[in-house]
């Protein structure tokens, strides 16, 4: 099957302030040692009060525009995957379009939490088809460290920020989105979730008191979910594009949990120096934990011209989504 779209530019921005394990040891009753064996985790980057999603976003979205030899004007839709942005309503893509000066675009944000950047990216893939689209901005971006409860030891040495974006256009026929697997099981919410000021907690005093505001993980649970999920979800992306794991050049896992990427490299005899690994920097940034990985990956020159690339992901929601992409 042809392509009908492709990538040509990315970038990613996250804040300047990191913060180590060893600062997380004076927060709460944790040690270096536990979040790297446990995790692959070392630092992370976290927002200042000044910094808001969509300052990460834009700053990504100028590289990958950069890139792609484009000015915003020429975009003509953007999609946000993203469920910590800077307000409620309206999308965070709408500060996004404000700021970079793409007037032409139409623009949304998506909800669908880690696995946002590679629903995105599916969605960029069909607006191409049909025609109507031709310059589609795709971002990843989170500010969870907005919604860390700082009290939780269980979840607050997990996450951080930050943004990654893609520049996707019609195909050149050669390259492009080779196939998307998009999946998702609402039973399972309440395994990982933020209430607060939702029509369930609405923001009172009573629901700020009940910490209903900060993230609330299963991490066990949540872990044995993510294993299967991305297991079945790269495999249905192979099968989508008449790939095997063989042909896969390198694969993007989101990153967030050591055990877990190798645990799926390892399921499909993919050799680590084949995997795009960068947790240990950034630790989780939800949605746009594949975008910044991306970037890395291509920037450094690991990603070249000509392979194949594997992203797979899995989120709140659950949410889980795959995508193979020949760059
Ligand atoms: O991005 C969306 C998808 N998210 C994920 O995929 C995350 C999936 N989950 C995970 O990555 C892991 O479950 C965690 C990293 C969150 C936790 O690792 P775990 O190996 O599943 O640990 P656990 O929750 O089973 O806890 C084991 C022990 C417990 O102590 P006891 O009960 O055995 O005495 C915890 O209280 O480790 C303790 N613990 C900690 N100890 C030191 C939990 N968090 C910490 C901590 N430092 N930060």
């Amino acid at each position: 099957m042809k392509p009908v779209s492709m990538i040509v530019g990315t970038g990613h921005s996250a804040p300047e302030k990191v913060l180590t394990n060893f600062d997380l040891e004076k927060i709460v009753d944790t040690t270096n040692e536990w979040i790297i064996e446990r995790t692959g985790i070392r630092e992370r980057r976290i927002k200042s009060p000044e910094e808001n999603t969509s300052d990460f976003c834009t700053e990504a979205a100028r590289q990958a525009l950069e890139e792609a030899g484009m000015a915003a004007a020429d975009i003509d839709l953007i999609i946000i995957g993203t469920v910590s942005g800077d307000m409620r309503f309206p999308s965070t893509a709408i500060f996004v379009q404000a700021k970079l000066g793409a007037h032409n675009a139409a623009v949304f944000d998506i909800a669908a939490a880690c696995s946002g950047f590679v629903y995105g990216l599916t969605l960029a893939d069909a607006m191409i088809a049909t025609g109507q689209y031709r310059n589609i901005l795709v971002i990843g971006a989170e500010s969870m460290t907005h919604m860390t409860d700082w009290e939780d030891r269980n979840s607050c040495v997990l996450f951080g920020d930050g943004a990654g974006a893609a520049v996707v256009i019609p195909s050149d026929g050669e390259r492009g989105i080779l196939s998307t697997y998009l999946g998702s099981d609402g039973r399972l919410a309440h395994l990982l979730y933020s209430a607060g000021g939702g029509t369930v907690a609405p923001a009172t005093h009573e629901t700020v008191d009940n910490r209903d505001h900060y993230l609330k993980m299963a991490g066990p649970e949540v872990f044995l979910h993510a294993i299967k999920a991305m297991s079945k979800s790269a495999q249905k992306a192979l099968d989508r594009s008449g790939l095997t794991a063989e042909d896969i050049d390198m694969l993007i896992p989101h990153q967030a949990n050591i055990r877990i990427i190798e645990g799926t490299a390892k399921r499909f005899g993919i050799p680590l120096e084949r995997v795009m690994i960068n947790i240990d920097r950034y630790g989780n940034t939800s949605s746009a934990s594949i975008p910044i990985a991306l970037n890395e990956a291509r920037k450094s020159g690991r990603l070249k011209s000509g392979m194949n690339c594997l992203m797979v992901v899995f989120g709140g929601g659950f949410t889980w989504a795959s995508a193979i992409v020949k760059f």
